[in-house]
């Protein structure tokens, strides 16, 4: 048993699962595709929403500084994603990678925490995007009614959040036709939210009073580290280029670009946002909802604040788009590992699309947006995709040493400082979220175990496969 769990899945076997066949994925996706996916899942409720929570609560005018740590983390993560994604090009992401590094029960971990970053995630933006459709609509004088707009609450049971789930199950429609239509979607809506925030730097920094930037860091450092653990849902999704590996054109190639390319635009982006936001208003009177927009409201400038909230309404949706795309491949490469049942893994025999995943992560995620209140554990999404970092980092490292030979498309830097530096950066925004969040991801994470020792552990591909080489080898 002991032998199992720790079984690594060889890399030329991930390699040769992803290889093409008759039932693999479409590869259709250049660099350019996979940078707008990243942007794509970048730019979302983290910077349009979150930026106020961290700056008018933790940090203040320092929450640019939350922003570059962060994003410090964040990139020495990307560093070893990229060498990863270039060397072992295939759905699972970090699952993936955790299984060839680390054994069968770490890989099955990392692939059950994802959840927390993919599925649970997506629910959470489809809560924040009825939020700001909501916002609109009102400005435009449509009241929808409470009972359809919002979560189930004590004393409000007969209610529901249905422009959340039309939302997921919309854009699991979209995936479930292609992967191309998917991402020309992707692009056009990156556009839109691009240009939103280029409104925001161009005409905010006219309104920005420098007297606005001090005190800089009014609840001091831990302020800024703690601003730092919660603005860091801002960056999740640059990881989530690595899960459509199998449905791009020279992925040893392109992968870093996209992994490097749209953490990069998107950082100076959200410093420079961070920026014009704090000096636009002081931080104590940062609304913590709509930041951005209630900014220029202040200012009295109402049509840009429509402009921006346009801009983030289309930048949620396509973080769902990718979100939700990451989530079914994740089970995608699971379930061909025969950890989840087979159906998982069946591909669409004209869209090529893995459709099963994809209509029950579209379901479920939906459903579980609905009824909700889905805010309160979206702090899952950070420790889960944190841990999932940590064990990324290790692992370049590791593998260095189990595997010194493999061909590395791509080279993280200066091994093993980088990894550690990311490794220890992570840790240490875990250990900046509270004790409830570390109370649900162990809970969530004993689900996983549960999962694993009564279904994944008897239907292991790799694990029946060795138990029969070594049948063929006694007899
Ligand atoms: N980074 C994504 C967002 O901010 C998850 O919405």
């Amino acid at each position: 048993m002991r032998e199992q769990l720790f079984r690594r899945k060889p890399v030329e076997a991930l390699l040769a699962d992803a290889a093409p066949h008759a039932g693999s994925l479409k590869r259709a996706l250049g660099a350019f595709d996979l940078t707008l996916l990243g942007i794509g899942a970048i730019i979302g409720a983290g910077i349009f929403v979150l930026t106020g929570v961290a700056a008018a609560e933790y940090a203040g005018p320092a929450v640019t500084s939350s922003f570059v740590i962060a994003g410090f983390a964040c990139a020495m993560a990307a560093l070893c994603y990229a060498e990863f994604a270039a060397m072992i090009p295939v759905a699972g992401s970090a699952y993936s990678y955790s299984y060839a590094t680390m054994g069968e029960l770490v890989g099955w971990i990392i692939g059950w925490d994802l959840v927390l970053e993919y599925a649970v995630a997506a629910a959470a933006v489809a809560v924040g995007w009825s939020g700001y459709l909501n916002v609109i609509l009102l400005g435009m004088g449509i009241h929808l009614p409470a009972a359809l707009t919002h979560a189930p609450a004590p004393g409000h049971l007969l209610q529901i959040d249905l422009p959340a789930l039309l939302i997921v199950l919309i854009m699991s429609s979209i995936l479930y036709v292609g992967i191309s239509e998917s991402a020309r979607i992707n692009s056009a809506i990156v556009m839109i939210k691009l240009f939103a925030i280029a409104v925001v730097i161009v005409v905010g920094v006219f309104y920005v009073r420098p007297a606005n930037w001090t005190p800089y860091a009014p609840f001091g450092w831990g302020g800024v580290m703690r601003g730092a653990a919660v603005i860091f849902f801002a960056y999740i999704g640059f990881d989530a280029v690595s899960t459509a590996a199998e449905e791009v054109v020279d992925p040893q190639r392109n992968l870093p670009i996209g992994i490097l390319a749209s953490l990069f635009v998107c950082t100076a982006l959200y410093i420079i946002v961070a920026g014009i936001l704090t000096g636009m208003v002081p931080a104590h009177l940062i609304d913590i909802k709509a930041p951005l927009a209630s900014a220029f409201v202040l200012r009295g400038l109402n049509f840009v604040a429509g402009i921006v909230s346009l801009g983030a309404v289309a930048g949620l949706t396509s973080v769902m788009l990718v979100l939700l795309l990451g989530q079914s491949r994740i089970f995608f490469a699971i379930s061909r590992d025969g950890l989840l049942p087979p159906a998982f893994s069946r591909v669409h025999p004209r869209f090529r699309t893995p459709y099963i995943p994809t209509i029950l992560t579209g379901l479920v995620v939906g459903i579980t947006a609905a009824l909700l209140p889905i805010q309160e554990i979206a702090e899952l999404t950070n420790i889960g995709t944190l841990f999932a970092f940590v064990l990324v980092c290790l692992g370049v490292w590791i593998l260095r040493h189990v595997e010194p030979d493999m061909k590395r498309p791509f080279h993280t830097p200066m091994v093993p400082l980088v990894p550690i530096l990311g490794a220890l950066f992570c840790a240490y925004l875990m250990l900046q979220l509270p004790m409830v969040t570390w109370i649900r991801f162990f809970l969530w994470m004993g689900a996983g175990l549960v999962i694993y020792f009564c279904y994944g552990r008897f239907h292991s591909v790799v694990n029946t496969h060795s138990h029969e080489r070594d049948r063929a080898a006694i007899s």
